[in-house]
């Protein structure tokens, strides 16, 4: 069979078990979580070009939303000064429109994956604040702008606050100044009015690290800017944080006055190490073969326990529905998450409520149950 035909098939086959469960005893998950929650999915080109099957067959029945996993990026979507790339992003705003999917823009201003000529100076050295910001300005203008009225929500600044609470040292803040953040909302706000703007971050479930995000949300209140929730990435491990820190970072966020979005939810199962982050080759093989404790399939009483902390976190969702608008998970499938490697590559991990093969796991069922108010 011909590569596109194979894939036609795989589709349609994993269409067909998708509606026999959407039919079934297993309703999608967009229409059971509760009215004025999104919930969604993060894509990347296979699975909005139908490449996975699985994805392909699971994403328009199950989400009501998604996120882009790379593809409107500052790096793949304006890799060079007089260079936009808007191929990918245009087929996933196509996709979200196609399927009815609200399409969420993930990432204006971040320090990862911005190309180096975007901090360089003309003439050597550093860019100089005026260039940086007038770089930031017609980013914004151009990602945001061509995508006005199609994209509901925008992450304007992500991870701009580091663990103790204090504003990461990105060159971002060290050539603009602190007042990058409200630039980055005006400039956004301008190009799109009516587009939902967020800051986005992981582990404000610390309270220092939360602490810092609302100083940026008084900062831009007090500036006359609207900015519409926090992001919440949700990328935590199979024991931390707790329902109980999950719960006040909510209500912290809501205490401010605005709205939460869970941005990348996935649950790591696998054994992490402080050493593992940054770890060069050579010990990242050492930390592969000793961690990399699945090879062959998450033993069943781990997908339980994946499945009671899924259960567990989608518990507190619930309780502060009217608080949580989006509920987005980080991925499809088992098969294509990020964390298969981070913080080492090459290990075969488990986060996600669909195996590798497309089939829902016991996480799902739980989410469903949990959903349904029968767990
Ligand atoms: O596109 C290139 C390809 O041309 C090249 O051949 C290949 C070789 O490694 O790399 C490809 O780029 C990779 C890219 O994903 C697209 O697949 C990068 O190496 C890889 O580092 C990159 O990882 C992404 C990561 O952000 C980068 O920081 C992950 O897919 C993505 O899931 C992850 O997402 C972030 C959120 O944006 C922000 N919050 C944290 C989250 C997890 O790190």
């Amino acid at each position: 069979m011909r590569g596109w035909a194979r894939r036609g098939a795989l589709t349609v086959c994993a269409a067909w078990l998708a509606g026999t469960l959407v039919s079934g005893q297993a309703p999608a998950l967009k229409q059971l979580v509760p009215n004025g929650m999104l919930i969604g999915a993060a894509l990347g080109q296979r699975q909005w070009d139908g490449t996975d099957a699985a994805a392909a067959a699971i994403v328009p029945v199950q989400f009501s939303s998604v996120s882009p996993e790379n593809a409107l990026k500052w790096g793949p979507v304006h890799p060079e000064a007089a260079r936009y790339n808007f191929e990918p992003a245009d087929r996933y705003v196509a996709y979200a429109e196609a399927h009815g999917l609200a399409a969420i823009g993930h990432v204006l201003v971040w320090h990862q994956q911005t190309p180096a000529w975007v901090f360089a100076g003309e003439g050597g050295g550093r860019a100089s604040r005026e260039v940086l910001l007038a770089r930031m300005r017609e980013h914004i203008q151009a990602v945001v702008g061509r995508y006005r009225g199609r994209i509901r929500g925008w992450d304007v600044v992500n991870e701009a606050v580091d663990e103790d609470g204090s504003l990461r040292k990105t060159p971002w803040l060290e050539i603009i100044g602190e007042d990058y953040i409200a630039k980055a909302f005006e400039f956004a706000r301008a190009a799109d009015p009516k587009a939902e703007l967020y800051y986005n971050d992981y582990n404000l479930w610390k309270p220092a690290k939360l602490a810092g995000a609302l100083r940026i949300v008084r900062g831009l209140k007090n500036g006359g800017m609207r900015i519409d929730a926090v992001g919440e990435q949700g990328h935590w491990l199979i024991g931390e944080p707790s329902a109980a820190e999950i719960d006040a970072t909510i209500a912290g966020i809501a205490a401010a006055g605005l709205k939460t979005v869970i941005t990348e939810l996935d649950v790591d199962v696998l054994p992490r190490d402080e050493g593992m982050y940054g770890a060069d080759l050579s010990q990242q093989r050492a930390y592969q073969a000793s961690t990399n404790v699945y090879p062959d399939g998450l033993p069943q009483e781990q997908q339980e326990r994946l499945a009671r902390r899924y259960a567990d976190i989608f518990r507190v969702f619930l309780k502060h529905r009217g608080h949580v608008s989006r509920v987005t998970l980080w991925g499809v499938t088992d098969l294509y998450s990020w964390l298969n490697n981070f913080p080492v590559r090459g290990r075969v991990n488990y986060p996600l409520l669909w195996d590798r093969q497309g089939r829902p796991k016991p996480a799902f069922q739980a989410v469903v149950e949990v959903l349904k108010g029968v767990r």
